[in-house]
């Protein structure tokens, strides 16, 4: 699939039919999140797998309850490894870098979940230390996503996006960007925050 249409087909999807993913897509997936660009090619991040139904059911409850984590028959857990990045980098690896190439390759596995027909979410809300506790992370590592994926059970609704001009500027953060919609299907129906 083209990946315009990949990133106007995902949205968070938080139902799964109990399907496995299957064993070849899970490794596509992870072979995708590790073409992700990290500074340094350090990629200064762990991903763990986890399908074990109890250690899902932790994650859900790390996650403060979001029982569609539980509910997944899978779940990638991104970690930031600041040691690493900071051997090199110092404090903007160890602050920053470390941040970013876990939430870069995170974003290319959702991706590539999507482009291979699953559903996925990108769950943020959690106990850092509980996270740590369900996938037996020590505290140098930083809980950064946790992704619950599986086929999905239902397709929601896109949400809303702020228009463009309004996060996009033009030169200097004081002009917005004159956007001319080239690909209507990309563009989400207008926030009304
Ligand atoms: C940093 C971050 C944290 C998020 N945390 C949660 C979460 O804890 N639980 C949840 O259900 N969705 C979470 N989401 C998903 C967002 O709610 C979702 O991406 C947003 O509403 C846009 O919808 P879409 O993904 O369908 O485009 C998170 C997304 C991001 C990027």
């Amino acid at each position: 699939m083209d990946l315009l249409e990949v990133l106007a087909r995902r949205r968070s999807v938080r139902s799964y039919l109990p399907d496995p993913p299957d064993e070849g897509d899970l490794n596509l997936i992870l072979e995708a999140a590790s073409t992700a660009p990290s500074a340094g090619d350090l990629q200064a991040y762990v991903c763990v797998v986890v399908r074990r139904r109890e250690s899902l059911r932790r994650l859900a409850d790390a996650c403060y309850g979001q029982d569609f984590v539980a509910e997944a028959p899978a779940a990638l857990v991104f970690l930031a490894d600041p040691d690493r990045s900071a051997r090199r980098y110092g404090s903007r690896g160890r602050n920053l870098y470390c941040v970013q190439d876990a939430t870069i390759a995170a974003s290319y596995a959702q991706l590539a979940a999507e482009d291979l027909g699953y559903g996925s979410c990108w769950v943020g809300a959690f106990d850092d230390r509980s996270v740590r506790g369900a996938v037996g992370a020590g505290r140098e590592l930083i809980p950064i996503a946790v992704i619950p994926l599986g086929r999905p059970a239902e397709i929601p609704e896109v949400t809303p996006r702020r228009p463009i001009p309004e996060v996009f500027r033009l030169e200097d953060v004081g002009t917005p960007f004159p956007h001319r919609p080239v690909r209507r299907d990309l563009l989400r129906p207008a926030a009304r925050f």
